[in-house]
This record gives C-alpha cells, sequence and structure tokens, in this order.
C-alpha cells in the first residue's frame, strides 16, 4: 500500500502509468466496463479494454470504479477571513480527498469576494497548495449586501465561474431581475440560494412536528419554495441560467420540475445530509445538526430521491460549510449554520443513493463528475484521450467509518461522526498529478526503481 506522499513520488518520476483493470465510469462518453489506461506524462496516450504494454508504473485498480474527476460546484473554504475554520490549503486538501478535482469556492468570506484581485487571489492560492483547482463564484452584489451588482464581465473574466450571493438569497426581486439580465449578456451562471427571509428569520431548524416537540423556532419549507418560484419566473424572463442550491424541499423540487418541462434554463442541486438526514435529528438539539436550509422532512427527503432518479436534480454538492468548534459550541439559537462535507459525499452518496436505493453507479458519476462540468463550464468531467487525465478512482463497497478528528479539513462540524458508510475514494488525479491516494498499490519498474534509490 502506498501513502500520498509515496505516490506522487513515483507517479511524477515516471514518464508512463499504467492504470489496470478499473471499471471505466464516463457518462460523457457512455462508458461502463472494464478498460485499462496508459497515460504519459499524466496524459492519456491509450484506453482498451486490455493494454500491454510495458510503464514505468503501474496500478492495479481490481475492478474498482474509475471515473472521472469530480467537481463540488458548493464549497465555503473560508479565506480570506476565518482562516480558523478552513483556508484554500486545507479546504482543497479535503477536497482531494474527497476526490474532487475542482471546486467552486462561494463568495461569503471576509471580504466578500466581489473583485478581480479577490478573485485572482483564490485561483492562485489554490494553485499555489496544489490540492484541486478553485473557481470562484463571485458575489453577485457588492459586499454581498444585496443592493448594487458587481462588475461581473470583470469577475468573470478573472476566473469567476458564477455569481451568487450564497449565505445569504438576493432579497429584493427587482435587484434579482437585473443580476440575471446582466449576468445573461455573459451567460453567465446565477446561483440563487433560495430563501424568503421574511418567512425564515429567527429559525433555527424546519418548521413542523418536530420543532413544535422540541419548542424550537421553525423556518418553513415555504421560505425555500416561493424563493425557488420567484427566481424561476425571473429566470424566465430574463432568459438567463440559472441553478438553484442546496434544494431541500418537495415543493423546491416539484417547482424546479416544472420549470425545467416549460424550457426554463434551470438545474438543481442537493447536497448529501438532505438525502441521508431529517428534522427528527434535531431531537438531540446538537448544533452540528443546524444548517441552512434546514434539514427537512422524510417526505422532502423522498421527493429529493425522486427528483435524482427523474433527473430534475442535476449535481449533488457539499456545500462544505466549516465553522470552529468554538462557534458551534453554543446553543442552537447562536451557533451559525453549516456543516462540513467535501470528505464524506462519496460515502453517503453512494451509502444513500447506491447501496440503500439502487441508483446505478453511472447516475452518481454524472451528478458527481459530469453534472458539475456541465453546468459550471469548467473544463473536465470527462475521460478522454489525448487529455490530461482528471480522474476519481474509488472503491463503491469499501466499508469505513466516519472519523473526522482524522480530516483533512480545519473543522469538525460533520453531522456523520461514527457512521458505517460504504464507498472510499482510492485516488485523485487533478490535471494529470496524483492529489490522494489510498490503500492502492503502486508497482514501479526496476528502471523507475533504481532510478529513486
Ligand atoms: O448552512 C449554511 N452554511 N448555509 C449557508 O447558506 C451558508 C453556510 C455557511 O457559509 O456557513
Amino acid at each position: 500500500m502506498t501513502t500520498t506522499h509515496e505516490a506522487k513520488r513515483y507517479w511524477d518520476a515516471a514518464e508512463t502509468v499504467l492504470l489496470r483493470g478499473g471499471h471505466l465510469i464516463d457518462p460523457a462518453s457512455d462508458l461502463d466496463e472494464r478498460r485499462d489506461l496508459f497515460l504519459r506524462r499524466g496524459r492519456i496516450e491509450a484506453i482498451a479494454p486490455e493494454i500491454a504494454r510495458e510503464a514505468d508504473l503501474t496500478v492495479d485498480l481490481n475492478g474498482i470504479v474509475c471515473a472521472p474527476g469530480f467537481g463540488d460546484l458548493h464549497v465555503h473554504l473560508r479565506e480570506p477571513g476565518s482562516e480558523d475554520a478552513e483556508t484554500i490549503e486545507s479546504g482543497t486538501r479535503a477536497g482531494a480527498i474527497g476526490g474532487f478535482t475542482r471546486l467552486g469556492a462561494m463568495p461569503n468570506t471576509n471580504p466578500p469576494i466581489d473583485g478581480r484581485g479577490l478573485v485572482e487571489f483564490l485561483i492562485r492560492r489554490a494553485a499555489e497548495a496544489g490540492h484541486a483547482r478553485v473557481f470562484p463564484v463571485a458575489a453577485a452584489t457588492k459586499g454581498r449586501d444585496g443592493c448594487e451588482l458587481t462588475e461581473m464581465r470583470e469577475l468573470q473574466t478573472a476566473g469567476a465561474v458564477a455569481v451568487s450571493d450564497d449565505g445569504s438569497p438576493v432579497a429584493h426581486a427587482q435587484v434579482m431581475r437585473r443580476v440575471l439580465e446582466y449576468a445573461r449578456t455573459w451567460d453567465l451562471l446565477v446561483i440563487t440560494h433560495a430563501e424568503e427571509l421574511d418567512l425564515s428569520r429567527g429559525g433555527v431548524m424546519n418548521e413542523g412536528y418536530w420543532s413544535t416537540v422540541l419548542g424550537l423556532r421553525g423556518m418553513p419549507a415555504a421560505a425555500e419554495d416561493i424563493a425557488i418560484a420567484r427566481d424561476v419566473r425571473l429566470a424566465e424572463l430574463t432568459g438567463a441560467r440559472l441553478h438553484v442550491a442546496h434544494i431541500s424541499t418537495r415543493r423546491g423540487v416539484e417547482i424546479v420540475r416544472e420549470a425545467k418541462a416549460r424550457g426554463i434554463k434551470v438545474t438543481g442541486e442537493t447536497a448529501p445530509h438532505y438525502l441521508s438526514l431529517t428534522d427528527e435529528s434535531l431531537i438531540s438539539y446538537d448544533p452540528v445538526f443546524r444548517v441552512n436550509p434546514p434539514l427537512r422532512e422524510e417526505e422532502d427527503r423522498q421527493a429529493l430521491l425522486a427528483g435524482i432518479r427523474d433527473g430534475t436534480i442535476d449535481i449533488i454538492a457539499s456545500d462544505h460549510a466549516p465553522h470552529t468548534q468554538q462557534a458551534k459550541d453554543q446553543e442552537l439559537e447562536a451557533v451559525p449554520p453549516g456543516m462540513i462535507g467535501l470528505e464524506t459525499v462519496l460515502g453517503v452518496t453512494l451509502e444513500y443513493l447506491h447501496h440503500r436505493e439502487g441508483i446505478a453507479l453511472s447516475r452518481i458519476v454524472r451528478l458527481l463528475a459530469t453534472g458539475p462540468a456541465e453546468i459550471a463550464g469548467w473544463g473536465g468531467g470527462r475521460i478522454r484521450l489525448g487529455e490530461d487525465a482528471d480522474l476519481t478512482i474509488f472503491d463503491p463497497a469499501a466499508a469505513w467509518t466516519v472519523d473526522p478528528e482524522a480530516f483533512a479539513s480545519k473543522s469538525r462540524n460533520c453531522p456523520f461522526r461514527e457512521w458505517r458508510l460504504r464507498g472510499q475514494v482510492r485516488m485523485t488525479v487533478c490535471g494529470g498529478h496524483v492529489t490522494h491516494a489510498e490503500k492502492l498499490t503502486f508497482s514501479p519498474s526496476e528502471r523507475l526503481q533504481s532510478q529513486l534509490l
């Protein structure tokens, strides 16, 4: 077994690498079968059922899945401003361990990502760290204050893949209309954090049976539904591309489904915690379960599963939202909402969608790799000859126990502590380079071995 450090040493020294016996799943090219991959200096030179060429380095995959590198369109990296909770270095390292090669970084930092310099800063910092590519989702309004639009074109040319005030909604419909109109000019994606604040303000959990039983202030599902409906209608009015972040409600799924059927350019996202948890978790009063939008009811969870089955939900994103122990160690009313997720996305998704619901692995790869690439337009999301390898290799059956203390993330606010999950990343290859490897055997040729002595 080779550690990430050793794997990188072998890999970078090898001119050629053979990834042997993997189950290649690439929805973009309709591939779902055994394939060998032959790489030269990180670039894919051959893809075939069996490749009998000598390589400097051979990695036996023994039937585990080899997919396009995963992309997560919704992460909070906290830098600049809250480096005690996460940094670009620690967050991207957590991403690599979770199988991600591309991360969309939300703008609710301090200061918010609302200018060219900050967009460039994020991209540069991630490149220096070398664990994953970061694509800023820049603020839609200056300071994320919901009033004045940002210089979107400038942000886009600096490298932003979308605009959003995520963390908060764009509260005023007229401002949102202008955001969408302006973004449309540049075919820039707009991501909505859909929340009608007049209805949700003061709530700490979903409004329903459990909030009543527990005596906690609720946020009604209607607060989300109304905001999704508003923004879908504004997307129709303006012709802009709208992506609905972290959908958690049954009606939210229905509104997006209907909008798609009517030809509105809208895409939908949900997060692993909405597929695996409900508001009943708050029975513990544990602040780790406070998140926005809040965990909903079983019927919402079922509707999200249906949305995944019929394609209404296009992608799964972690909404990785790190908070320090100190921030989370208060009564529910005072804690900031949010859960970390980068290192558990695959395990929770495979456990809840594939193992328990029988959803095909190819659909899951689409939700985690192909879909994000199509929506964000950030490249990758496919396995092609002549391109740099960008891969997530995972064992869908490997069982493991979640131990947040061992995470690369600087924060520990993980709701899945001690859960048994099936599905674990074995190797991440980003832009031709290994960024994470575990429990795989790297076999160097004699030549490479002597070269490295
Ligand atoms: O739970 C959440 N946490 N929801 C958000 O919208 C923001 C996020 C954060 O930044 O912590």
